[in-house]
């Protein structure tokens, strides 16, 4: 695992922002494993009893980092492809996650959406999409295995990112060249705090008040609320 100066320097910036407003919950040290000078700097400060974070998290060292991502590809239960739909049909990413501008979450597409199309397609012979037509047929969901799954503990909005100009491909990879889905993102705090510390976006949008979102873009309550 990398560890990654810039998401220590934003760490130890909200810090002090956030030490102000908070209430007594429990004490958190702020450091870095690899750092131990940084570690004798650390500074100490409360969590607030909004937040989402589990007590089990308090009152102990805090270790940021970037992280990697898994290795694996992720099997699901119909060997459905983003290149096939996406690349080669031309579907657009909106079409069967239409949430994503409008929410918290992006979401899977319902079986209706398939079947939107996939009632005009044959599926005499192809296993998979007789897969398909077996889950609408016994009105079952299909149970699609989560790639991207964050602890309960942290705040996102897809909305958020969406309305801010940003493309899907930043987060997710190249989605239209995968066959199965891979997760291309560690999904770490680092991770997170490394491009609400430099991207270009908040610059276009924000203009002479971008220095005051980026620091808002680094507060704890930012996602831990
Ligand atoms: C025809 C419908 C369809 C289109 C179009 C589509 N997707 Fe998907 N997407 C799915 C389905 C079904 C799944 C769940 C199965 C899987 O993970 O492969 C999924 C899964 C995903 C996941 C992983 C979800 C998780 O579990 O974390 C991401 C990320 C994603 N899609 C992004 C995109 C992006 C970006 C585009 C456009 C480039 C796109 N999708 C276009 C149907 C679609
Ligand atoms: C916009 C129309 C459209 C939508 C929406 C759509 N598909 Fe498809 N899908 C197709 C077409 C067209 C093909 C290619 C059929 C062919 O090769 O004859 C295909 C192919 C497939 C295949 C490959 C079949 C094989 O034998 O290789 C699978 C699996 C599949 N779709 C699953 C899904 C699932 C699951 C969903 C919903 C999440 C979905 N499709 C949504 C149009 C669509
Ligand atoms: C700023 C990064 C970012 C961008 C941009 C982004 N996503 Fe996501 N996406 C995530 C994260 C993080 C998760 C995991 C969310 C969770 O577990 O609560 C996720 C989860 C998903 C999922 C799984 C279902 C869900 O909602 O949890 C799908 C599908 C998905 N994204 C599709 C998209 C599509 C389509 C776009 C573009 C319209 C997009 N994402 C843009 C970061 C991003
Ligand atoms: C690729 C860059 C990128 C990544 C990765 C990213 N974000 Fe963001 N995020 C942004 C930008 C840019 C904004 C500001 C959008 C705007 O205001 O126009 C933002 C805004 C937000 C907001 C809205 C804050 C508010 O007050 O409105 C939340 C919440 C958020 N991000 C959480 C997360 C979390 C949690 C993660 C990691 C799981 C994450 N983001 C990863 C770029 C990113
Ligand atoms: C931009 C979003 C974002 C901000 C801002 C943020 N975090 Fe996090 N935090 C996350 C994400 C995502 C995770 C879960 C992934 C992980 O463990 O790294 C997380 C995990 C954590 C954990 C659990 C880590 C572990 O090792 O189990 C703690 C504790 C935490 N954050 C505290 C804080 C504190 C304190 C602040 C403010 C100084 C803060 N976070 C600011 C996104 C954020």
């Amino acid at each position: 695992m990398r560890q990654l100066s810039r998401a220590t320097v934003a760490l130890a910036l909200s810090v002090s922002a956030a030490a102000g407003l908070a209430v007594s919950n429990g004490l958190l040290g702020c450091a870095t494993e690899a750092n131990a000078e940084a570690t004798q700097d650390a500074e100490t400060f409360t969590i607030g009893s909004k937040n989402l974070l589990p007590p089990e998290l308090f009152d102990r060292n805090l270790v940021v980092t970037v992280g990697e991502p898994p290795a694996d590809a992720i099997e699901q239960p119909i060997a459905f492809t983003h290149t096939l739909h996406v690349k080669q049909l031309g579907v657009d990413c909106n079409y069967c996650h239409s949430n994503a501008r409008k929410g918290l979450h992006a979401g899977v597409p319902a079986t209706s959406v398939c079947m939107g199309c996939h009632a005009l397609v044959d599926a005499t012979g192809r296993p998979e999409l007789e897969k398909l037509k077996g889950y609408w047929e016994r009105g079952e969901v299909i149970p699609w295995n989560k790639v991207h799954d964050l602890p309960d503990y942290v705040y996102f909005s897809h909305k958020r990112h969406i309305s801010g100009g940003l493309q899907c491909q930043e987060c997710h990879g190249e989605v239209q060249e995968m066959t199965v889905n891979e997760r291309v993102a560690s999904l770490k705090m680092g991770w997170c705090l490394d491009c609400h510390a430099q991207h270009e976006s908040i610059d276009e949008n924000y203009g002479t008040k971008a220095e005051l979102r980026r620091a808002e873009l680094k507060d704890c309550w930012t996602c831990h609320k």
